[in-house]
């Protein structure tokens, strides 16, 4: 045992997971209930919807999660939750289920905030379990798996947030830049749906750019001078005027004289060109901006989290030029830049570390921020 053993429960959002970490960094299970196939239905998350699924799945998760781990609740050291920010229902779920099991197992409870741990995914790594397949090719706590380095450089790209923060040491962010409008998820998801390719729109486009044999058409870049800020509606406005285009090309009714936008489909050839547009638009900003952040913080190492960091483009583009900048780029496998448990886990044993402690009255923070400037 190196570190506290944490019970980590997430439930922003539409996933509902709990992970077992060892010492902020070993995962010894990590089980994630995803609610994304019951969303799609409505093109995108349904709160109420989504607080009652977190209801339905939260316990069979923590049965998974302590079977899988092989622990009993006298191993656990902390229960750690995220407290948000989120949708407040479905964060309350979260919450006093860890209130209950802290309670019950007279454990301390750890509040984490959601963004952190899509930072502190970059701590983890899988526990090697003797004769298990699934993780014999993976590192085990000794083996040199490479690590954050302070201070560093953190991009941040999810679904709800997009920013740049530069972090000195464990727990202390400064940001150095934010989305002024949408985050770049959320441009993903609604350019996904304006191409016809369904919800979530990221790995949908992220699919199509991938069979693009056209790659003619530019989408706008938002630079925003020399600031580190984010700007993504006006390339999802750009977006719109495009496909618009491309409909009356193809003979297609334009988008705003549709009911639903899969009322006539542009062809997949024309849906793979400007999903690639539309992705080096994105990533052309994220990477840029994120190397003059690491270069003019002189970073140790480059962190990348949440779940447009899933996007594979982006880790190979990001890792090309941290290479050519000298500067460590650490990310999280795609399954632990989305959503989960382990990520709480891994901010909350810093957490626990430092002392902190939530009473039973931690209540939930819809709008928690992360970093100031
Ligand atoms: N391969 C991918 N390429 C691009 N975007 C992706 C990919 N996979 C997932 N995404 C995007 O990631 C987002 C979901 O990320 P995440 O689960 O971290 O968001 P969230 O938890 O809803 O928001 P937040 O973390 O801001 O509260 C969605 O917008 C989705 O489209
Ligand atoms: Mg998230």
């Amino acid at each position: 045992m190196s570190g506290p053993l944490v019970l980590a429960i997430e439930s922003s959002c539409d996933e509902t997971g709990i992970a077992l970490v060892e010492g902020g960094r070993t995962i010894h299970s990590n089980v994630v209930a995803s609610q994304v196939a019951m969303h799609a239905a409505a093109g995108g998350i349904v709160p109420e919807v989504a607080a009652r699924a977190h209801l339905r799945w939260i316990v069979p998760v923590l049965d998974e999660a302590m079977e899988g781990a092989g622990s009993g609740w006298a191993d656990i050291d902390a229960v750690a939750v995220t407290r948000g920010p989120g949708l407040a229902g479905s964060l309350l779920v979260g919450i006093n289920f860890a209130k209950a099991l802290a309670f019950a197992w007279q454990k301390p409870l750890v509040g984490v905030n959601h963004l952190e741990g899509h930072v502190y995914a970059a701590w983890l790594r899988e526990a090697k379990r003797a004769g298990d397949p699934q993780t014999a090719g993976t590192v085990d706590a000794d083996a040199g798996w490479p690590e954050p380095v302070f201070p560093l450089v953190a991009l941040v790209v999810s679904g709800g947030h997009t920013f740049l923060a530069e972090m000195r040491d464990h727990l202390t962010y400064r940001l150095l830049g934010q989305t002024v409008d949408d985050a770049a998820g959320e441009a993903f998801d609604k350019v996904g749906r304006l191409l016809g390719l369904g919800y979530p729109g990221g790995p949908a486009i992220m699919r199509a750019a991938a069979g693009a044999s056209a790659r003619d058409v530019v989408f706008p870049r938002a630079w925003l001078g020399d600031t580190y800020d984010f700007s993504f509606s006006g390339l999802k406005t750009a977006a719109r005027r495009i496909v618009d285009a491309a409909r009356q090309v193809e003979g297609l009714p334009a988008l705003a004289d549709v009911p639903a936008v899969d009322a006539g489909q542009l062809s997949s050839e024309r849906q793979a060109e400007l999903a690639y547009g539309f992705q080096e638009s994105v990533l052309d900003v994220l990477v840029t901006k994120t190397i003059r952040a690491a270069r003019e913080t002189s970073a140790r190492s480059i962190v990348l989290g949440g779940g447009v960091a899933a996007n594979r483009i982006l880790r190979e583009r990001l890792a090309a030029r941290a290479v050519e900048a000298g500067v460590p780029l650490i990310v999280p496998a795609p399954a632990l830049c989305t959503d989960n448990g382990a990520m709480i886990g891994a901010a909350g044993a810093w957490r626990f570390a430092a002392g902190e402690r939530a009473g039973l009255d931690l209540d939930a923070r819809p709008s928690l921020p992360l970093a100031r400037r």
